[in-house]
């Protein structure tokens, strides 16, 4: 971890967030680099969960709601963590987080004494308005019930009809009493979750639950993350959500150990019976609570697990091998050297030209070595460099990432060459 960290904020992927006045637990801003890869992950997240299928849509609801919408929900007052504090530092840690207290325990000789466990509410309060009492609302404590209240509204502008999905990718808050191991448990984060609504019926809700865990495993495998570091481990019955019926997890085999990266989950009718939402079928007129089958993803963690995932070192060679598709730059381009101009020229053309269709970075510092340690440390798949060659055969040399092989390509086949690779 302590690797992954320091190259992440050498490399521009992650910063602390308000550094320079110390940083601010729980929160984190992602740097050039660090943007381009969470965008990636998001935009393939989209094109596999939303332009990849005929039934589901996506939407983008606002971040504070009604307040009403979080009594309906139970948020306020069934989502809560169960807190307890050491009497000693005053220090406060989730009850349930055996190896923090056992370790904080340590500071204190092992002697410890700890208060009885009291439920923490996890929600996020805003203080709106300009006159005094101000309105009490909050910042939502997951993405999910601004698909819901939007339920009527996407069923009455579109032509959904059960089954159908709504998607969407957004920030959530959460109050966390330990935020930690780096991005992992922030109080600001990112989650990408489809809400699948069904017809009431345990045996196809469960077939739908079930194919919803594999097409979301597969997308992990799909973008080249190890498939031994992951498993699906099921939520036992008493660590379930309030709204869950039945829940997994997607886990993922962090230096921390296994880790939670995805949840699954069977939310019945819990949240549209809550809401007093129901559907009509348009052919039958029959009208019932749909039920709900999710699948909710957290953007920083998975860029947090396809960045150590992808981290390599092979000698004094350190890489990390993203897929391409999720690199922040798909291609590097040099000019050999970067004081001749004739060459610089030459390469600008060739990134210029590379840009039109795809996301390049330009280098001509120090030596081409020092150039390659840099794209490898950023996982660039390619690197081209124009040398002196180059005005006599319209060629370039491209280097894989992986491989360090050298490939001479035809400027004109340049596109094509990468296009090729990135399908
Ligand atoms: N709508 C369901 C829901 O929010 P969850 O299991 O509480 O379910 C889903 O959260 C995902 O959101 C988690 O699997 C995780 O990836 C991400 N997540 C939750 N809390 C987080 C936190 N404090 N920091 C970073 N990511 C978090």
């Amino acid at each position: 971890m302590q690797k992954i960290m320091a190259l992440a904020k050498r490399r521009g992927f992650i910063f602390q967030s308000s550094e320079i006045y110390g940083g601010y637990q729980g929160f984190w801003d992602y740097g050039p680099v660090g943007v381009e890869l969470k965008k990636n992950i998001k935009n393939e997240w989209w094109k596999t969960m939303v332009y990849g299928r005929e039934d589901v849509v996506g939407i983008d609801a606002s971040i504070v709601m009604n307040p009403v919408v979080w009594e309906k929900s139970g948020h306020l007052t069934a989502f809560t963590d169960p807190l307890v504090e050491c009497k000693e530092c005053h220090k406060r840690f989730r009850a349930d987080h055996d190896d923090l207290l056992k370790a904080h325990s340590k500071e204190h000789n092992n002697k410890t004494e700890w208060t009885e466990a009291k439920t923490f509410n996890l929600m996020t309060e805003v203080l709106l308005g300009t006159t005094e009492p101000k309105e009490k609302s909050y910042l939502r404590g997951e993405i999910t019930q601004g698909v819901f209240v939007n339920f009527k509204n996407v069923i009455d502008s579109t032509r959904v009809k059960i089954p159908f999905g709504i998607a969407q990718i957004g920030k959530a808050f959460r109050n966390e009493v330990t935020p930690g191991n780096f991005t992992f448990r922030s109080k600001e984060f990112e989650q990408m979750e489809l809400e699948y609504f069904v017809k009431p019926d345990e045996k196809d809700s469960e077939k739908t639950y079930e194919k919803l865990k594999e097409i979301r495993m597969d997308w992990y495998k799909s973008l080249s993350m190890n498939p031994k570091k992951l498993h699906f481990a099921d939520h036992a019955h008493d660590k379930r959500a309030h709204y869950a019926k039945y829940a997994t997890d997607i886990e993922y085999e962090a230096p921390f150990g296994w880790s939670e990266m995805e949840g699954i989950h069977h939310r019945g009718d819990y949240d549209l019976s809550n809401h007093g939402l129901k559907y009509r079928d348009g052919v039958t007129n029959e009208e019932y609570t749909p039920w709900v089958i999710e699948t909710s993803g957290g953007v920083d963690r998975a860029t947090l697990f396809f960045l150590i995932d992808s981290y390599t070192e092979d000698g004094n060679r350190v890489y990390l091998k993203l897929n391409p598709k999720i690199a922040p730059y798909k291609v590097a381009v040099f000019p050999l050297l970067g004081n001749k101009p004739e060459l610089t020229a030459k390469a600008r053309e060739v990134y210029q030209e590379l840009k039109k269709s795809m996301v390049v970075t330009w280098d001509d510092r120090g030596n081409i070595g020092k150039r390659y340690f840099a794209q490898d440390e950023i996982g660039t798949p390619w690197c081209v460099t124009v040398d002196f060659d180059t005005e006599k055969d319209n060629s370039v040399t491209v280097r894989d990432r992986d491989t360090g092989k050298q490939d001479r390509i035809a400027i004109d086949k340049l596109q094509e060459y990468f296009q090729n690779r990135l399908r």
